[in-house]
């Protein structure tokens, strides 16, 4: 009998990306799938290309009842949908697998961050144990690791640093509008002058940051009153008040649970890796992008270091470490859209033999949030092994 699915928040930004990827990859063919609403129960369920659903109609989302008759739902509705539903679902004594793009459930003992091309022995651990909480990484954490999962798996890493430079989308979809609307209105203010090739660049630029500081609360309501377009903002997320933001704790406290490292439910006891972030907002549209510097176990040749990274799973893509190939493979703009996770910058760096440097750049909705929740599906049918 065909899995009963169901799905929540496919309307959204993540949601809508991971129907994409579902009807490419044909994920539909072998489930029964139910459209789940919050807000529009009744009407008529999506049309999803090479989805026939199995339900009509869209069914409450907050009906427990109905939730309870799926083998397993994927949600991207967000936290508050988390935080409201999962409790009662369980209580109500589902045993379904629950599969969940959201933050609030990833730290629990009994969740495991789902991230397989990078952690299949810690999935496969899990459902022998009869895990059936499956949550989505932070999306940095899940596209660095996409990329340089191999020097983890081969235990290679005593500390790592990095430097993210984040896209609006990793705020959500009225950030990216928040950001290209400021592009328009910079652009706005000195249109005459660029014009006019004699006219003077400090004039130009004195406009531009005049707008910047000018901008309405309206104008930079999502980024806290902060412009993105032609700035950057040091802090992602609430603060700890430690000096750190939750999304730089984020990356050492995830990047340890995908590698099944210090775990209690999988009986692992390692000490966790140091690692230590400081996440910055820039105005790129969805690809995260990331300057990591490793300090590795032993001084390993470079070339091999190349090989790992390259070998380790069929979307990360070693670019070489030359001005060309670098401009032409590394930047959002050419990554955006895409599956890969390219990996460059490889070098040894001038502390000694054993530091490493690297840069990545991922799409934040793609291998950062859609991708794995719908290979998790996949996994629990047995289709990857
Ligand atoms: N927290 C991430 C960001 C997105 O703000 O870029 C969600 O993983």
């Amino acid at each position: 009998m065909a899995l009963r699915v169901g799905l929540v928040g496919w309307r959204g930004m993540v949601g809508s990306v991971l129907m994409q990827r579902m009807s490419t990859e044909r994920d539909f063919d072998n489930i029964d799938t139910t459209f789940f609403s919050t807000s529009t129960a009744g009407k008529p369920a999506p049309m999803i290309q090479g989805c026939k659903s199995f339900d009509p109609l869209l069914q409450d989302g907050n009906d427990v009842n109905k939730l309870k008759g799926m083998d397993a739902i994927i949600t991207c509705q967000g936290g508050d949908y988390t935080k409201s539903i999962y409790a009662p679902l369980r209580a109500a004594g589902w045993k379904g697998h629950w599969i969940d793009a959201s933050k609030i459930l990833r730290m629990n003992d009994n969740a495991i961050i789902i991230l397989d091309p990078i952690n299949m022995p810690v999935i496969k651990t899990a459902l022998s144990k009869g895990i059936t909480d499956w949550i989505g990484g932070n999306c940095t954490v899940s596209c660095m690791l996409m990329g340089v999962g191999a020097l983890y798996k081969a235990g290679l890493v005593e500390w790592m640093q990095t430097s993210t430079y984040q896209a609006a989308s990793g705020g959500g979809a009225p950030n990216m509008r928040e950001l290209l609307t400021q592009y328009g209105a910079l652009y706005a203010e000195v249109k005459d002058l660029l014009n006019d090739p004699a006219s003077a660049i400090l004039e130009i630029d004195r406009r531009v940051t005049a707008k910047q500081n000018a901008f309405t609360p309206e104008e930079t309501a999502n980024f806290r009153g902060i412009p993105l377009g032609g700035n950057l903002i040091p802090w992602i997320d609430a603060d700890r008040e430690d000096g750190t933001s939750l999304e730089e704790w984020k990356g050492g406290a995830e990047t340890n649970k995908i590698m099944g490292i210090a775990n209690k439910v999988l009986g692992s006891s390692d000490a966790p890796i140091p690692i230590d972030s400081t996440c910055i907002r820039v105005g790129a549209m969805r690809c995260h992008s990331q300057s990591l510097t490793f300090k590795l176990k032993k001084n390993v040749p470079l070339a091999d270091i190349e090989q790992m990274i390259a070998n380790d799973n069929p979307w990360a893509k070693f670019v070489p470490n030359n001005r060309v190939d670098t401009e032409k493979q590394l930047t959002p703009a050419v990554v955006s859209g895409t599956m890969n996770i390219p990996v460059g910058r490889v070098r040894k760096l001038a502390m000694g033999p054993e530091y490493l440097g690297a840069f990545t750049v991922g799409d934040q909705l793609l291998w950062g949030a859609a991708e794995p929740l719908r290979r998790m599906l996949r996994i629990i049918q047995g289709d990857i092994a």
